[in-house]
């Protein structure tokens, strides 16, 4: 499963990179006003620090002007993924940005059918959003497993990225469905490490240790 981090905050997707963790990243409009950045501004400079997809959202809300917006994003450098939202319009400028070899994400998709859509527009990857469905009594998994069986089914090469990640429960489950990536804010990808036996199992060794009188330094 590759790991995308879900922000634009450079400084945690630099931590997380020094590890290995990182192997894209996506951001949105929300997210571009939660950093305080310019959007051209910290998507390249996201874009030099990471070699995998960097997502940037289109704005527009017409077929011709994401265009426009997604080959100016494009631009920007090689890696960026333009993401466009699964609108009508959306579908359309996916079709003719992957027909012009850029890689698209297309974003807010909440069902089976918007995704089968994606796919037959090209899309280089699909963000289905798991945290929201369950935020409104709907299991956002359901909708994984359902575009895993449909893609599948059908061979298509669009890539499942598992958005709207809240918890270490959905990245896990998301795993085992079997999405292509998963992104996540940092603090939840940070959360993975942890179990309450590997805290407990540690305080046991370092008492134990203490008791020892060694040091290996
Ligand atoms: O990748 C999409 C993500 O940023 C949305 O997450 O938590 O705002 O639903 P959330």
């Amino acid at each position: 499963m590759k790991f995308f981090v879900d922000t634009a905050e450079t400084d945690q997707i630099a931590e997380l990179n020094d590890l290995g963790m990182v192997d894209g990243v996506t951001t949105n409009p929300s997210l571009i006003l939660k950093s305080g950045r310019d959007i051209l501004e910290v998507t390249k400079e996201i874009a030099e620090m990471v070699e995998g997809p960097v997502s940037a959202e289109v704005v527009a809300l017409k077929a011709d002007e994401m265009i426009a917006e997604g080959r100016k994003l494009a631009k920007i450098a090689d890696n960026i993924a333009v993401k466009v939202p699964l609108t009508w319009d959306g579908l359309k400028a996916c079709k003719v940005l992957s027909g012009e070899g850029n890689m698209v994400n297309v974003t807010l998709c909440f069902s089976a059918n918007q995704a089968l859509l994606a796919a037959k527009a090209g899309a280089t990857f699909i963000s289905p959003f798991i945290g929201r469905l369950d935020d409104i009594n709907l299991d956002g998994m359901d909708l994984i497993a359902d575009i895993r069986t449909i893609y599948d089914n059908y061979g298509f090469d669009t890539q499942i990225l598992a958005a709207s990640i809240r918890s270490v429960n959905h990245a896990y489950q998301a795993a085992m469905i079997g999405a292509d990536v998963m992104t996540a804010p940092p603090a939840v990808i940070k959360k993975m490490a942890e179990h309450p036996l590997t805290d407990a199992g540690l305080e046991t060794f370092m008492a134990d240790w203490a008791k020892t009188g060694q040091q290996i330094l």
